[in-house]
This record gives C-alpha cells, structure tokens and sequence, in this order.
C-alpha cells in the first residue's frame, strides 16, 4: 500500500504539470479524488489492513489525501491568474487611439432650396399647404381648366394610376383644394413632389415644386410683381431684378414666364444665362376667373394670383449645377459641398 501511495503521489506531480486548463485539472482531481477516484479506492482499501497497520497506514492516507488536495487547489489558483491575464491581455483597450470618425449628415441642395423659400415667404405672411402626391384628375386638370384631351395635358404628361387618379404633375392642384375649403383671403405656399414622363439633363420624372397662391379682394399683376421682386432680392442678390414675359397656362390669364437678372453677371451675359442677362426661373399669373368658379369663389369680387416654381432649377441656378441628374444620385462628395 505504502508502494501505492508513493505512485500515486509520483503520478500526479507529474500529471498535474500536463494541466493546461481548468476543465483538464477537474478531470485529473476526479480521477484521484472523485468518488471512484484512485485515492478515494485506497481509503476504502483500508478494511484488507491489518488492524495493527491500520492507525499509521491511514494518517498516510489522509497525508496523501491533504496533499493533494493543496495541490488541485494551488494549480486552480495558478491557472485562474493565468487565464484571467490572458483575458485582460486580449481585451485589452488602448484608450490613446483616436476616436472613430462620425460622418454627419447634411441638408439636400433641394431641401436648402425649399427652407430658404419658405423662410423667405413665411416673413410675408405665406402659410403652408401640403396635398396628396396622388391626385385627382380632376384637381390636376380639370378643375384647373384642363379639360380631358385638352393639349396643354401633353406639357404635362404624367403617370396615371387609374383612369380617374395619378401623380401630380404640378402642385397647383393644392391651388383648388386650398380654394374649395377656405374662403379669402387666401395667402399660401405649397411645396411637393410632382411627377412628369420627362427624363433628360435638365428634366427628371419625380422633382420638386412651391406653388404660391395670393386671392383677395382687388389683387392685380403688380402685387406678383412685387412679391416676386422681394423674393428674387432675398433668395439670391440685393441687385436681382425680375422680368415677366407673355407666356400661356389654362388657369391663369394673363399668364407670365419670370425671369431673373443673371446672379452671375448682373445681366451683362455669360455662360450661365447664356450670354442672355436673364434666367428663367418661374410660371405665374392671374388666377383664371373659370377656376375661381369651379372653387365657388366670385371673379367678380375676388381676384388672385398664382405662381410655380421647380425646386431643382432653382438649386441649380444658385449653386451652378448644369446637370439635374446630379440632385438625384446622392454622390457625397457633391452633398459633402453643401456643409455648413
Ligand atoms: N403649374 C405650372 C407648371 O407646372 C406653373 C404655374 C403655377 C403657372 C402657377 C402659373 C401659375 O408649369
């Protein structure tokens, strides 16, 4: 027996030494001091004693026992510190790195253009209105003085959703629905999205429009003119003046096209008017007396004015796009410009 103990002890220093983790350390103590374990099989081997041996061969027993006991708890410790360092090693944070870098977002050149519109109409007294993207064809055209194969539709052909519904192709539909729903005076802006089957440089099937809409008792063509001076002062240059020339819409008559002064070169004519002076930037005029009927407005006691522009040409007029393709692609390095 005393052969035995000096094995096991020989056995299990040199076991414990192969012990690389915990989970093996559990198995080697199982397998010596577990129920079944070889230690654990000599103090049941006590009984085969004689009964003289017994005292001495058992206070060498438990000796073994202790001592290996300490052992399993010592190496427990040792790999606990050890597997504790290697997890702090890799976890490691070197808190003297730079931080990762957060990109920020910035407003869309169409979105400034619309803010800025907005601020600048809303200091006049302007209130918003915002209509359905999918439209009546009745709000789009009829009630706007286009009838049904009338052809000034072909300027504005559009997606139909149904015979009846579409996308809008232009936001003086909210002209009509503001008009049938509130009685005048009337001050307000309307901007949006609107949709035409149109696709080159300077054309895109979805882009953004304002409507403005102005109906009062005694409104003329000069208080367009002066709206529009103040907002063409404001949007753009101190200097910038407005010009209006003869041109034809079904729900308006007369009917304008408004130019601006060139920005660029203060009408002396360069690349971006096209040696003109000028710049076409909006439709407007007087509201149609047939429109202010079709709301139940009386166009012999009322009168208005409305107008429309594009968002996207005024972005690209202010800021020198030439090409509107370039709004819609969402390339950062153009949208990283528009920092402030
Ligand atoms: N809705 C017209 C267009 O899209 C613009 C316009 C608005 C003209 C209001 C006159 C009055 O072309």
């Amino acid at each position: 027996m005393q052969e035995k103990l000096e094995e096991i002890r020989r056995a299990l220093s040199a076991g414990i030494g192969q012990v690389q983790d915990r989970k093996a350390l559990f198995e080697l103590k199982m397998k010596y001091l577990g129920k079944t374990g070889e230690i654990s099989a000599l103090s049941k081997g006590m009984r085969d004693v004689s009964p003289e041996d017994r005292p001495a061969m058992g206070k060498l027993v438990s000796e073994v026992r202790s001592w290996a006991e300490e052992l399993f708890a010592q190496t427990e410790e040792t790999l606990k510190k050890r597997e504790l360092e290697a997890r702090y090693k890799s976890e490691r944070v070197d808190v003297t790195m730079p931080a990762r870098f957060a990109e920020t977002g910035t407003l869309h050149p169409v979105n400034i253009v619309r803010k800025e519109i907005i601020e600048c109409f809303d200091g006049m007294g302007f209130e918003i209105y915002e209509g359905p993207e999918i439209e009546k064809d009745y709000y789009n055209f009829q009630a706007l003085n286009i009838p049904a194969d009338h052809p000034a539709r072909d300027m504005q052909d559009t997606f139909f959703v149904t015979e009846e519904f579409l996308l809008r192709s232009q936001t003086s539909c909210g002209q009509i629905r503001v008009m049938e729903s509130k009685k005048p005076p009337i001050k307000i802006l309307s901007p949006g999205r609107v949709y035409r089957s149109d696709s080159d440089a300077t054309h895109s099937p979805m882009f953004h429009q304002m409507e403005g809409l102005v109906v009062d008792k005694g409104i003329t063509l000069c208080d367009l003119k002066g709206i529009l001076d103040e907002f063409a002062r404001r949007m753009f240059t101190k200097e910038t003046k407005t010009r209006l020339r003869p041109s034809y819409f079904p729900f308006t008559e007369p009917s304008v096209e408004v130019d601006l002064s060139c920005h660029n070169c203060g009408g002396k004519g360069c690349r971006i008017c096209k040696g003109t002076g000028w710049i076409e930037i909006l439709g407007a005029g007087v509201v149609n007396r047939r429109v202010l009927e079709n709301c139940g407005i009386d166009p012999d006691v009322y009168t208005g004015f409305a107008f429309g522009m594009g968002l996207e040409r005024i972005a690209m007029i202010k800021y020198g796009i030439n090409d509107m393709r370039y709004l819609f692609e969402n390339d950062v390095r153009l949208l990283k410009q528009f920092k402030d």
